[in-house]
């Protein structure tokens, strides 16, 4: 298959979703004595774990030789795993390649954005292009399938970990190069194509041939944004092909088994739908502490969580995450305590592993695996917590665990996440673009996604997310926050759909060769919408253009656009740089927005648009949060004081107080 190919592997019917919430761990039985196993397997079982995973790092030591293998241990430990009942996660260990393996073939280690070469140390030191790397995957993923790909007691596979950890899905090694201008050859068919698209009559910029064209690495000035998102764009393909071929060998010789991996929190370096077409269920990675220190949030705010996390980060994984995996959606390794990777390490809260947990279900998850079974007492990650101390005394997520296993009894089997009223854009090629030419330092698309996620969300309004080719019939309300590359037929499917719409700045902003589009911004959008957008820029604060909005004057923000429009004017600048060109425009069907709001205009602009779409929002919920499973209500609190909690009358709570303790959860069916 070629690696540009996007067809799909057929994506099995291997996975049948549970009846009620799941729980597993992640174990490594390599790291404990042999003694310890049966113990600790009992003592899974006994906690209310079904479901274990384990083998991602074991490389090294199941082929300690070149060819010579030692299947004996991870035998053993399967054997003894799911004798005690549970099913097994078996991981391809590909995400750590043994020393000698390097040695033997150096051009497997990946080069850096700095020009080196990443070594050997630690793990991802592989770079997705080379060709020898390809091999011994498939190499090491078939001799594991071969072994256990029918064994009674694996349930599941894992490819790989968390493609992209550690900066790792970009290289530019000499392997790179060779499959870039492959890759490029491949989707231009002539160099005078690619010249055209990127534009290389500017600053002389021209290539005679494929072979003369480099990775963007190191230039003196920013490369030509096309230059740079085609290298996206090749990087991404390279984790789907790398990904694929482990699927491919997994499905013939393990069939009717699951094969899901690990994403992490929000990462947009590879097209994650893409590569989910693939899997049968996506899995995610929960690390909430590290996400905020990482995250959007004021230091006020980040101060004020600091226990209990981003209300909504985790929450816009999981929708994200159920998107990509068609509504197949798994935790594969959630926070237990304080973790050793973030720029500070604290302690959660008590209280929210069990919140995290039932959030995770309450938006789809079908099964969450603690990270992990017991703290190492050596190596990188010594400060990291688990469900056991590293004496084998349980932690405190020890005990939160064992009450979701017996709370998950009071819910009724069987209840399904369904369609949310609004669906939220997510598309990575516009992530791309707006990385490759931000107009202005403080942009950041990520932010602006959670930023009008959040808004709704303080309204309890539950939101799906979807691909720019996403069935849209059903929604009431179609948010695109930052869709600058927009497809050709966006704008009819949005219509036929019978969907309202409202886009952020920058919508249709880009072709897909990063060119501005030749009617002038928003390009395909023009069709729903008589406007242009005839200036654009950047602004440093939050504070500095006042927008009137009905009868008040919002702090606008960080993006002003000046458009031409025959729609009508929702909203107007106001400060003394053209005062009175519109701010929102709109019709019957879709409103435009000129500005990246600040907090306050946002929720009142999109209150608003939920009237006009006619979705129900209730009054803000601070720091409440509530999403919808099927019949159930779940409510969370992030907050540091007890909250009433909205149940409507007749509904009849299934676990949890009316009026809801600092991380706590209440569930109600109605
Ligand atoms: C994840 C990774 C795990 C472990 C964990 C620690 O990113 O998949 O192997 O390192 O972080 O928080």
């Amino acid at each position: 298959m070629s690696h540009t190919e996007q067809s799909q592997v057929n994506a099995t019917t291997a996975y049948t979703a549970p009846d009620r919430l799941e729980l597993g761990v992640c174990y490594y039985p390599e790291q404990w004595p042999r003694e310890k196993w049966a113990e600790d397997a009992a003592r899974m079982v006994e906690l209310g774990l079904e479901w274990v995973r384990i083998g991602e790092f074991s490389w090294a030591l199941i082929e300690p030789q070149p060819g010579q293998f030692d299947w004996g241990w991870m035998d053993e430990a399967i054997d003894i795993l799911g004798r005690a009942g549970l099913k097994v996660i078996l991981g391809t260990p590909t995400a750590a390649p043994p020393k000698w393996l390097i040695d033997r073939h150096p051009d497997i280690l990946a080069v850096g954005p700095d020009g080196h070469t990443r070594r050997f140390g630690a793990r991802r030191h592989y770079c997705f292009s080379s060709r020898t790397y390809f091999q011994e995957a498939g190499r090491i993923t078939r001799a594991f399938v071969e072994r256990y790909g029918a064994h009674p007691f694996v349930k599941a596979w894992q490819t790989d970990n968390e493609y992209g950890d550690h900066d790792t899905i970009y290289s530019y090694s000499q392997e790179a190069h060779r499959a870039f201008r492959l890759w490029l050859a491949e989707r231009y068919g002539s160099i005078d194509a690619m010249n055209e698209a990127w534009g290389t009559r500017f600053w002389s910029m021209r290539y005679r041939s494929f072979e003369e064209v480099d990775v963007p690495l190191q230039v003196v000035e920013e490369p030509s944004p096309t230059h740079l998102v085609d290298f996206v764009r090749f990087s991404s393909d390279q984790v789907v092909r790398f990904n694929r071929q482990q699927v491919e060998i997994i499905r013939a010789g393990s069939p009717g088994r699951p094969i899901t991996h690990n994403f992490m929190s929000h990462n947009i370096d590879f097209d994650h739908f893409k590569l989910s077409a693939d899997l049968d269920v996506a899995s995610w990675d929960v690390y909430p502490m590290g996400g905020l220190i990482n995250g959007r949030l004021s230091a006020e705010e980040k101060e004020r969580l600091l226990r209990t996390g981003d209300l909504d980060q985790v929450a816009f994984n999981h929708d994200l995450y159920r998107a990509t995996g068609r509504g197949r959606v798994w935790v594969m390794e959630q926070q237990p305590g304080p973790v050793n990777w973030a720029a500070h390490n604290q302690s959660p809260a008590d209280g929210m592993v069990r919140l995290w947990t039932w959030l995770a279900y309450a938006h789809g998850v079908d099964m969450v695996a603690y990270f992990r079974w017991r703290q190492a007492p050596f190596a990188q990650e010594q400060f990291h917590a688990g469900l056991l101390l590293p004496d084998s005394t349980p932690d405190q997520a020890f005990h939160e665990t064992a009450e979701v296993a017996r709370e998950r009894l009071l819910l009724p089997a069987g209840e399904n996440k369904g369609k949310a009223p609004v669906a939220l854009v997510m598309d990575y090629e516009s992530r791309w673009a707006s990385r490759a030419l931000p107009q202005g330092r403080s942009y950041s698309a990520s932010a602006i996604c959670l930023d009008w996620y959040t808004a709704l969300s303080r309204h309890g309004v539950d939101v799906d997310i979807v691909s720019q080719q996403s069935d849209l019939s059903g929604y009431r309300l179609v948010l695109c926050p930052d869709l600058l590359i927009m497809q050709e037929d966006f704008p009819e499917r949005l219509k036929a759909a019978g969907a309202k719409a409202l886009f952020g700045p920058r919508a249709g902003s880009k072709t897909v060769s990063m060119h501005i589009p030749g009617g002038l911004p928003p390009g395909p959008l023009r069709k729903l919408l008589d406007m242009k957008v005839t200036r654009v820029e950047s602004l440093p604060s939050a504070a500095g253009e006042p927008v009137r909005f009905g009868n008040i004057a919002f702090a606008a923000g960080t993006w002003r656009e000046s458009i031409e429009t025959g729609e009508t004017v929702l909203a107007t600048f106001e400060g003394s740089y053209r005062p009175g060109m519109p701010a929102l425009i709109g019709n019957g069907q879709a409103r435009y927005l000129a500005t990246i709001p600040s907090r306050e205009l946002l929720e009142s602009l999109l209150r608003d648009s939920l009237d006009w779409a006619d979705v129900a929002w209730m009054p803000d919920l601070g720091d409440i949060r509530l999403s919808r499973r099927g019949n159930l209500t779940f409510a969370f609190n992030f907050g540091t004081e007890a909250a009433d909690l909205p149940i409507p009358a007749g509904a009849e709570v299934l676990f949890g107080e009316a009026r809801l303790s600092p991380c706590d959860v209440t569930v109600w069916r109605q």
